[in-house]
């Protein structure tokens, strides 16, 4: 997959990551580390690219996520709240782009689709009043290109048991490897070192954590659990904070449930575009899996939990943030 190659770096680059603390994983990929954040070197290319380039509008909004958190769950459902407004008779319109393209080709990712080439992408396709972009990018990592906008993020965070657990499945899929537990071993234990790709895990979502505490205005927090265990006061949740609540009307005939319909896993997997379509080398089908709160119990010993608790308690500990 792109994310792994190393066709898009520039001499410049080269010069940069010899300078940086590097490692190669168990899968032989190698990592290095910038402003804290451990990147694939294509990945570090993109960020650079995006650090130089990128010029944010006041209402751009920006999905961000570590891999594996819901970030399509969460792309869906920013992008069915917002295509209300839009022409479409019904949520359930022929014409809507959930029906003809996978949440990941509809909102591209800034450091892997928009500016993994250049720092200088063409954006004239997005709509001129609202730019709907994502990232896997720390909040650190915008921080000098994003401080004196006013564009709102959207943050989803999931159980790092799960994330884990989901990173795994997706890892052997893409990379087209047996599920082993070997690989789910060597995953969990750069996990536990933070030293993996877009980690340390816990400085990634205290990054958000302490910007939506700050800034609730423009950084709204969310958890897949709080989705899953209560949806309907998530998703009003987050469209009254991206200036698109339901109103009274909406909600009595029903369209808070239409939405949650049309992005549920169910749904959207069974979608032929998610089916049989691909991105960037990696198959729709690999975006959907069970999506449950919990699976990892299924496949971590009580001791490769323990661990995970432990160090997740003690890097959070006095944020608020629980777990
Ligand atoms: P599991 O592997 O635990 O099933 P991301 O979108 O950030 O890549 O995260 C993928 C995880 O979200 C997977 O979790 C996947 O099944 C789940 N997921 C994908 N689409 C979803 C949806 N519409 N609703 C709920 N969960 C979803």
């Amino acid at each position: 997959p792109s994310i792994l190659r190393e066709d898009k770096i520039s001499e410049e680059t080269k010069k940069l990551i010899s300078s940086l603390l590097s490692h190669t994983d168990s899968q032989g990929q190698k990592l290095c580390q910038y402003q804290g954040c451990w990147y694939y070197y294509n990945t570090l290319q993109g960020v650079l690219n995006f650090q130089r380039g990128f010029k944010p509008q006041d209402t751009d909004i920006i999905l961000a996520s570590y891999p594996k958190s819901g970030t399509t769950w969460l792309k869906a459902l920013t992008v069915a709240l917002l295509e209300r407004s839009k022409n479409h008779s019904s949520l359930s319109d022929d014409e809507h782009p959930l029906l003809y393209d996978n949440p990941h080709g509809i909102v591209p990712c800034l450091e892997m689709d928009l500016y993994h080439e250049s720092s200088s992408p063409n954006l004239s396709k997005f709509s001129a009043h609202r730019r709907l972009f994502s990232t896997h990018m720390p909040l650190q990592a915008m921080h000098e290109t994003l401080k004196h906008s006013p564009c709102k993020i959207v943050y989803v965070c999931r159980n790092v048991k799960d994330t884990l657990v989901s990173w795994w499945f997706f890892l052997c899929s893409i990379l087209k490897i047996e599920q082993s537990r070997g690989v789910l071993e060597s995953l969990h234990e750069s996990f536990c070192k933070g030293i993996i790709y877009y980690g340390p895990f816990w400085e990634h979502l205290l990054s958000y954590w302490r910007a939506s505490l700050e800034d609730p205005e423009h950084v709204l927090f969310m958890r897949y659990e709080e989705m899953k265990a209560e949806p309907r006061d998530q998703i009003k949740r987050l469209a009254d904070f991206l200036g698109c609540p339901f109103t009274k009307q909406e909600e009595d005939s029903g369209v808070v449930d239409e939405v949650l319909d049309l992005c549920s896993l169910r749904n959207l997997s069974s979608l032929e575009v998610n089916k049989t379509g691909s991105r960037n080398d990696v198959d729709h089908k690999f975006y959907f899996r069970k999506g449950e709160v919990g699976d990892s119990k299924n496949y971590l010993t009580p001791e490769m939990e323990n661990k995970i608790d432990m160090i997740i308690k003690e890097k959070l500990q006095g944020s608020g943030l629980i777990f």
